[in-house]
């Protein structure tokens, strides 16, 4: 039988730990790297841009001590550029901010980047994805939000696959060569689509941590779908 092969490589894993069990995190995270996550995505929310609230940046000090992988904090609260020591201070690898939530994006991904972080950027699924993208040659991350933020176990947005093709023409056509990530609603039944869209980084939480068989076997599922041996 032949196959058809998809040029790029297999998009990096990161699970979010925001559908673990908070009361045994650690494990949580470890199951995930043995299982051979690449990334372990941890969601912060403050109660106020996004109706949810969830971590902070000692939980990002204390996750770091448990795991070798990079740590993809994606910030979902206001004013984060006034937190960037304590994350920084923390061990984020990777600190995404959201365009809606800062008065200086550029200023605010700049500073990111000077105290040591690898920076991100996102915005709202209803926010013209424009404005994040006029940012995409001063970061290492750019992200799709596939689901309204706050809550993990949503269903992957009507237009999503477009958005993420959008940004990775405009990745493609600006030369960066940052990460296109893609957060909310991504299961074994779509991951192929989302990677074929554009994507070169997926976050799943509800698929990981809440699949009946358990975390290695789920990602074990999105590696099949992937094609990946
Ligand atoms: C939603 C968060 C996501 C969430 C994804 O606001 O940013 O990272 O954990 O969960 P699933 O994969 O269940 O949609
Ligand atoms: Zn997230």
């Amino acid at each position: 039988m032949t196959r058809t092969t998809f040029p790029r490589s297999a998009p990096k894993l990161a699970p979010s730990i925001l559908s673990a069990d908070f009361s045994r995190l650690g494990e949580a995270v470890r199951e995930a790297e043995q299982a051979g996550a690449d990334w372990i995505h941890v969601d912060v929310m403050d109660g106020h841009y996004v109706p949810n609230l969830a971590f902070g940046p000692k939980m990002v000090a204390d996750l770091r001590r448990a795991t070798r992988l990079p740590l993809d904090v994606h910030l979902m609260t206001l004013r984060p550029d006034l937190w960037l020591d304590h994350y920084a201070g923390a061990g984020a690898t990777y600190l995404t901010i959201h365009v809606e939530t800062v008065p200086a994006v550029a200023a605010t991904l700049a500073a990111i980047r000077a105290k040591g972080m690898r920076a991100g950027v996102t915005c709202h699924p209803e926010t013209p994805l424009e404005r994040m993208l006029d940012h995409v040659a001063d970061v290492d991350l750019a992200l799709v939000m596939s689901v309204r933020p706050g809550f993990g176990g949503q269903s992957l947005l009507p237009g999503s696959l477009e958005r993420i093709a959008a940004a990775r023409r405009a990745l493609d056509e600006r030369g960066s060569r940052a990460e296109l990530e893609v957060d909310g609603g991504v299961k074994p039944e779509n991951v192929r689509a989302v990677w074929e869209a554009g994507a070169s980084a997926i976050v799943a939480g509800s698929a990981v941590y809440l699949d009946p068989d358990g975390v290695t076997a789920a990602i074990a599922k999105f590696r099949s779908a992937l094609g990946a041996a």
